[in-house]
């Protein structure tokens, strides 16, 4: 199994908080796939991902329609929104195969859309409604060097830890 951390976000600041940490911890290459419903974080999560790597977050829009967007930056970041595709063959069909093996960061919202396609390491950050301002964000990282720092910085948003 997977080193992972369940974590709980009390507020949009929290996840931010939480996104800048793990961005922190991110080396170029790395994909991480986001699943959770509208309105669950996923675009705010990829703000803090962005602003750890040195990209406003107002840069950061969800690419619903374009369906892709990539920001330069010392680690470049590609932003993608899969919500639209109809499946892992329609996401082959525009070259998921070449942005999910770019050179920089791979942020994918709505994950699951495009499945088979996501590496085998690939770090999954899932999202549920838990009431309110608050979420569950679950993170997994099956081969993240950074992901113990990450952890230990991530403490006080672990319920059972104490904070
Ligand atoms: N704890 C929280 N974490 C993330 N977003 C939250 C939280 N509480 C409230 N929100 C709100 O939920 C919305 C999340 O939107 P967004 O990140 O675009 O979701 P998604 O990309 O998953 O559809 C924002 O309006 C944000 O302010
Ligand atoms: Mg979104």
């Amino acid at each position: 199994m997977s080193p992972s951390v369940e974590l709980t976000s009390e507020s949009p600041a929290d996840t931010l908080a939480i996104a800048r940490a793990l961005g922190a911890c991110l080396r170029p290459g790395d994909v991480v796939g986001l699943t959770g419903d509208l309105g669950a974080g996923k675009t705010l999560f990829c703000k803090g991902v962005g602003e750890a790597l040195g990209i406003p977050p107002d840069r950061i829009v969800s690419p619903t329609f374009t369906i892709v967007t990539e920001h330069a930056g010392p680690v470049p970041l590609t932003h993608i929104d899969a919500y639209r595709l109809s499946g892992a063959r329609e996401a082959d069909e525009i070259g998921m195969r070449e942005l999910l093996s770019g050179d920089g960061v791979c942020l994918v919202e709505w994950a699951e859309k495009i499945g088979e396609l996501l590496p085998t390491d690939c770090i999954q950050v899932k999202f549920s409604f838990a009431g309110d301002d608050r979420r569950e964000i679950s993170i997994a990282a099956p081969d993240l060097p950074g992901f113990d720092d990450f952890r230990a910085r991530s403490r006080r948003f672990q319920p059972h830890q104490g904070g």
